[in-house]
Order: structure tokens, then sequence, then C-alpha cells
């Protein structure tokens, strides 16, 4: 397989995928958009899973973007093609069963932001630039940045960032809500471990459960959403998570999922 993503698993269900074009700054071209399809692909029926961190190689950036050299001479149809291999891929990510967090260690700019913006949170490192700046260069975004970002940050903000181009540093990106939290880079580690500890210590069906409450509800009006819930929610009593994790408090023990 290509090493334009790198996968590490640890043997409790926690991947790691980094995108490794280090020298272009994890810039995202075909080759790297067909390995992350093949990982996801993969982890999509994967049972142990718990949790997936998705990065980028290097101390500078997450990604830089779709690769602009790659994709300078396409055609219209090319570019369609192009784009609907990113959408396909990103939702493969979007939709995986179980958390995904966006350790975004540097640029997160076009493309970059678009796969950001299809994890479930996103920690960044203080040094990180987010933005959209495809209008610099001719183009809108187009892995699916007109459509996610405003259902993050809000319409007026997403305009903003579309049609300016302009970047914006982590604390701004925090707060319009872009990105959960923001530390000094030497910390994303230690902030990792500790979120990963704390998923493992949760009913793997429950996070999974509450994960799939969340993104199917959105796309639906709130009755209906809300009766989601209360399925989801009375399915937990089938499965033998909820009987150690109450019977867990009642004995006054941690609870061993
Ligand atoms: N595509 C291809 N190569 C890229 C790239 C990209 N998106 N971003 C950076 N690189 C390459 C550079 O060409 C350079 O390669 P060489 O060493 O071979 O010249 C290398 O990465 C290092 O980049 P810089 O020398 O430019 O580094 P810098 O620190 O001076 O600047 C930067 C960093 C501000 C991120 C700058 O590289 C930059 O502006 N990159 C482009 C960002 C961008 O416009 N992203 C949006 C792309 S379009 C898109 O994503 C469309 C979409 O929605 C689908």
């Amino acid at each position: 397989m290509s090493e334009s993503v790198i996968e590490k698993v640890d043997s409790e269900g926690i991947v790691r995928l980094t995108i490794n074009r280090p020298k272009a700054l994890n810039a995202l071209n075909s080759d790297v958009l067909s390995a992350l399809e093949t990982h996801l692909t993969e982890l999509e029926n994967q049972t142990n899973l718990r949790a997936v961190l998705i990065t980028g190689a290097g101390e500078k950036s997450f990604v830089a973007g779709a690769d602009i050299t790659e994709m300078r001479d396409k055609t219209p149809e090319e570019a369609r093609a192009f784009a609907s291999q990113a959408l396909r891929t990103i939702q493969r990510l979007e939709t995986l069963p179980v958390p995904v967090v966006a350790l975004v260690n540097g640029f997160c700019l076009g493309g970059g932001c678009e796969l950001a913006l299809a994890c479930d949170w996103a920690v960044a490192s203080d040094n990180a630039v987010f933005g959209q700046p495809e209008v610099l260069l001719g183009v809108i975004p187009g892995f699916g940045g007109t459509q996610r970002l405003p259902r993050r940050v809000g319409p007026a903000m997403a305009i903003d960032l579309v049609t300016t181009g302009r970047k914006i540093d982590a604390k701004e990106a925090l707060r319009i809500g872009l990105v959960n939290r923001v530390m000094p880079q030497a910390e994303l580690e230690s902030y990792v471990e500790e979120l990963t500890q704390q998923l493992k210590g949760n009913g793997p069906q429950s996070v999974r459960g509450a994960k799939q409450a969340v993104h199917d509800g959105m796309d639906q009006d709130l009755d209906s959403a809300l009766a989601l819930e209360t399925s989801l929610f009375a399915l937990c009593f089938a499965g033998e998570e909820q009987k150690e994790g109450m019977s867990a408090f009642i004995e006054k023990r941690k609870a061993n999922f």
C-alpha cells in the first residue's frame, strides 16, 4: 500500500491516520485520496474500532489543501472526478461509526479545512492556520467547504471565509466554533493520550450510539430526531453494556466494558 497515508493501530482499537506528504505540506492529491479511502474502507468494517485520529506529517501542516499542481491542467470533467473522489473519501471519514478527531498541527487550508470539517471534533495547535483560500486560485471550495462550513460556523462567517479567502489563526477558529480546543503543539500528544484513555473507558456501543444519534438526527426534523434518540436509547438496554455500566455505579466500582 502507498505510504502517503500511514496507519497506526493500538491494541484497543484507536487508529491514527497520518497524511504523509510533508514536503508538499500534506496537500491532497489523487494518490493520498486513494490511500485514505482504502484505509477508511477497511476501518468501516472493523468491529473493535474505538476512535480514529487524523493528522498531517511534520510540524508545519495538517493539510495545506488540494494539490494545486495536480489540479492546474484539469478539464471540468477531470475536476468533477477529482472532487467526487475527495467527497466520497471525506464522507467515509465522517460516517465512520466511531468518533473521529482531527489533530490540526499547522496549516489547515482549502481541502484540509474541508477534511477537518468532516471530523467530529478538531484539536488545533496554537500555530494552526485555517482558511478556504480557493477564490485566490480562481475556484470555489470543492471538497464540501461551502456546505459543511456554514453548518459548523453559521452562514455569515462561512460566506466571509469563502468569499475573502482570508486566513484565520487558531484563536479565531476556536472563537467561531471551527475547532474545539487549542493548545501548544508540544501538548497535542498528551491531549491525545488523555482523550483516548477517556474514550477507552466508556462503553464502546454507547459511544457509537451517541455519535449515530447526533449525526443522523441532524438531518431530520426535531420530532423525528427525538424518536430516533428514543429508539437508540432503548436499544442500549438490549446489550450487556448498560447492565455493566449501571451495576458498576450501584456497586460503587469502575465499569468494565
Ligand atoms: N498544493 C500543492 N503543493 C503545495 C500546496 C498545495 N495546496 N501547498 C503547499 N504546497 C507545496 C509548495 O508548492 C512547496 O513546494 P516546493 O517546495 O516544491 O516549492 C511546499 O509545499 C512548501 O510550501 P511553501 O514553500 O509555499 O511554504 P510556505 O511556508 O512559504 O507557505 C502556505 C505555506 C501558506 C500553506 C502556502 O504553501 C500556500 O499558500 N499553499 C496553498 C494553500 C492553498 O491555497 N490551499 C487551497 C488549495 S485549493 C483547494 O483545496 C480546493 C478545494 O477545495 C478542493
